[in-house]
């Protein structure tokens, strides 16, 4: 018999902010600061004390990730070449938080799905890479409200804070803790982007997810039952952001580069395509399970040729449109929430028994895997 963890995902939702950034709009506005810079530093250009800067082009990003837009907070100050930032303002202690109201849009729509209301929820794990504040735990504003009863808990884990948050879910309930757990991934993305660094200004894309775990004994029909899961953590500071609460402790390096994101895309990509791979692979054999028999991999939404290197690894062979579906075509990386995406706008079609692979790789490294069954 395959192993259970007696636990279900009985819904999920997806939310996006409407206003939509294409690759030439962004371009445009960065390229029109590179020349505006290149420009004010001829003289140290030609001293060779400062390098050009290069300007960024949509063929580029779309052939190298697969990314042709994303959906972002605001975009009036990303695209304006003098500042460059979103013009997110400051809201009141008494007004709900954004990454709240990320996390409270997508929760109402899993939770419809799962046919439970917010007074069900009895336990919240927020997870997302970068989180607006230390305190109050953000986790416990969005069961507030939601108008649900019980703990919360904030954790970042990088790129698999989705898919740990959910397993966080998970065991909660297997130990009795919780009987309606949410697992919420509100990833603000384009606060903590450095919109001037050619490398990676059009990675993300602001959007939010949940998904709502219960028992299995309550879950209805379609539901998909979490057999097993498994995390790993491996260091590496190829993808880093130093942004914390000690930045302003160090005056001369309060606004530096390196406390927004930042990485080496080229080494992540190396290193992560076969540490993915065997983590994953691992998984299934210790499941018994042959990754032929997995009719969808919701991947991790990084890299387009990253998800195909993958999934050709674990089938010996390229995955169908399906069999791996891509949203960072339209959303871009939306940092650990893509996984849990995916799985939202892909798992209505699959048929009673089929089984299901959701699975995170990047920053940390860190990886998490949820192999699941539909009921
Ligand atoms: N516009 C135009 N050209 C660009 C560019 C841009 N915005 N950014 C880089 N280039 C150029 C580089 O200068 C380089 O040209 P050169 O060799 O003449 O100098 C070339 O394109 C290749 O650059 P490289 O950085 O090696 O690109 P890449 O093919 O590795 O793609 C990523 C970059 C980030 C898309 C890719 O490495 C990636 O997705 N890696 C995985 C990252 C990941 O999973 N991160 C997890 C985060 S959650």
């Amino acid at each position: 018999m395959t192993k259970t963890t007696g636990t279900a995902i009985t819904g999920s939702g997806v939310w996006h902010p409407p206003t939509l950034l294409g690759n030439a709009e962004l371009c445009d506005a960065f390229n029109i600061w590179v020349r505006r810079e290149n420009a004010a530093r001829a003289a140290e250009i030609a001293a060779g004390t400062f390098t050009e800067l290069r300007e960024s082009t949509p063929e580029f990003i779309e052939k190298a990730s697969g990314i042709t837009q994303r959906y972002v907070v605001d975009k009036s100050g990303i695209v304006d070449p003098d500042r460059m930032v979103p013009n997110i303002p400051d809201r009141k202690d008494d007004e709900l938080s954004y990454q709240a109201e990320f996390a409270v849009n997508a929760a109402k729509r899993a939770l419809a799905e799962a046919g439970r209301d917010g007074k069900d929820v009895d336990m919240v794990v927020l997870g997302a890479a970068n989180l607006q504040r230390l305190y109050p735990s953000i986790a416990i504003e969005v069961l507030d409200a939601l108008g649900g009863a019980g703990y919360g808990v904030d954790i970042a884990l990088g790129c698999s804070s989705a898919t740990m948050a959910i397993t966080m879910c998970s065991e909660a309930v297997q130990l009795g803790k919780a009987t309606c757990a949410l697992a919420v991934t509100p990833e603000l993305t384009s606060g903590f982007i450095n919109w001037r660094d050619r490398d990676s200004h059009f990675i993300f894309g602001d959007a939010a997810v949940a998904v709502v775990v219960e028992p299995l004994e309550r879950a209805h029909p379609g539901s998909y039952e979490i057999l097993s899961t498994r995390s790993m953590g491996k260091f590496s500071s190829n993808i880093r952001n130093n942004g914390g609460y000690l930045n302003r402790c160090d005056p001369t390096r309060q606004f530096a580069d390196d406390k927004l994101f930042y990485q080496q895309g080229r080494r992540v990509f190396k290193d992560v395509v076969p540490l993915a791979a065997k983590f994953i692979g691992e998984h299934l054999a210790a499941e018994g399970i042959p990754a032929a028999q997995i009719a969808r991999f919701w991947l991790h939404q990084a890299n387009e040729s990253m998800n195909g290197l993958i999934a050709q690894r674990l089938l010996g062979r390229a995955p169908t449109e399906l069999e791996a579906p891509l949203i960072l075509n339209e959303l871009a990386n939306t940092a650990s929430a893509g996984s849990a995406i995916a799985f939202s706008k892909y798992h209505d079609d699959l048929p009673a028994g089929s089984y299901g692979l959701m699975a995170s790789f990047g920053a940390g490294y860190s990886l998490g895997s949820l192999l699941v069954r539909r009921t």
